[in-house]
């Protein structure tokens, strides 16, 4: 895909146009893609030119993450979905990514057991609704670009990998809350609707209640949320349940290479299934 506005909307439109979610989230999605130099959108294109397949590779060091693969449904079945795949594993195993990553649908899934990915976890799809953005978030705080090394750093502890640079463009948007001095949890709003949210285990009662109003105000679209915390995560998955979520869907995270260093009892909302 190329870095332009013009691209961006071909791929969104591919997506969108074939039944995949819609024009903001994605269109925020395949934009932010395109501003981010780790992250390299691949697109397939038919005989007139149009796009009829979309794959997303990003690097994070060593580790790399696929998403976002998506073929126009009448083009399905015929290998392409399997190609945009190996595209996107080799450009990340060239880059010096030992482990690649990804969140998989039903109808990804047997492409990626075929090129040898394997389960970790699981996701867990929860849906509750939004909170008045008047809601008190106390002991959680607006952070500071003072917070941003805190911030890199809590993420870098929760996700396994520096993903720093990426964050950093969300900022503006982060609500955290320290213990002992140290920044132990936090969430950051980010432009396609959700926010990524942490924290480290070992919280008092009264954090962990904040953090599931935080992701009820920072984390909401419009009147939901949806939330996908890891089976490791037990904290986060009682308490959005107590709170009234619902569970849609689990959502396998496969795994080629190396197996993950993260604390996914820590993690309470990815950035994205594409993004992790
Ligand atoms: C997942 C998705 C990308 C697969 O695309 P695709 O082009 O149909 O993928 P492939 O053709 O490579 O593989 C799909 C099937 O076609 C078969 N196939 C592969 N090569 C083939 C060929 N040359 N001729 C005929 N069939 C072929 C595969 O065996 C596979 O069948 P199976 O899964 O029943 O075993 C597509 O279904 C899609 O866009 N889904 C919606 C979005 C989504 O879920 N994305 C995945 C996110 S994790």
């Amino acid at each position: 895909m190329t870095r332009t506005p013009e691209g961006v909307l071909e791929a969104t439109a591919c997506v969108v146009d074939g039944g995949w979610g819609n024009y903001r989230q994605f269109h925020a999605i395949f934009t932010f893609y395109a501003a981010n130099r780790r992250s390299r959108t691949f697109v397939a294109r038919d005989s007139e030119g149009r796009v009829a397949a979309t794959s997303v590779a990003t690097r994070y060091g060593r580790t790399g993450w696929i998403g976002h693969l998506f073929v126009r449904p009448e083009l399905r079945g015929h290998g392409l979905g399997t190609r945009m795949t190996s595209l996107s594993v080799s450009h990340l195993q060239r880059a010096g990514c030992d482990s690649v990553l990804l969140a998989s649908t039903e109808l990804g899934r047997p492409i990626y057991e075929r090129l040898g990915f394997k389960v970790e976890t699981s996701y867990h799809e929860l849906r509750g609704t939004a909170l008045p953005k008047t809601v008190e978030l106390a002991p959680y705080r607006p952070l500071m670009p003072s917070d941003r090394a805190a911030l890199r750093e809590l993420d870098k502890q929760v996700s396994g990998d520096d993903r720093g640079p990426l964050l950093s463009r969300f900022e503006d948007f982060a609500w955290g809350v320290s213990r002992g001095g140290s920044l132990a949890g936090a969430a950051v709003a980010l432009p396609w609707g959700g926010a990524w949210a942490a924290m480290l285990p070992g919280a008092s009662d009264a954090d962990s209640a904040a953090m599931v109003r935080l992701i009820r105000t920072v984390g909401s679209v419009g009147p939901e949320v949806i939330m996908y915390p890891p089976d490791e995560n037990r904290l986060a998955l009682d308490l959005l349940r107590n709170s009234g979520f619902e569970e849609l869907r689990t959502v396998p995270r496969m795994v080629l290479g190396r197996r993950s260093e993260w604390l996914p009892a820590a993690v309470w909302n990815p950035m994205s299934l594409g993004l992790g």
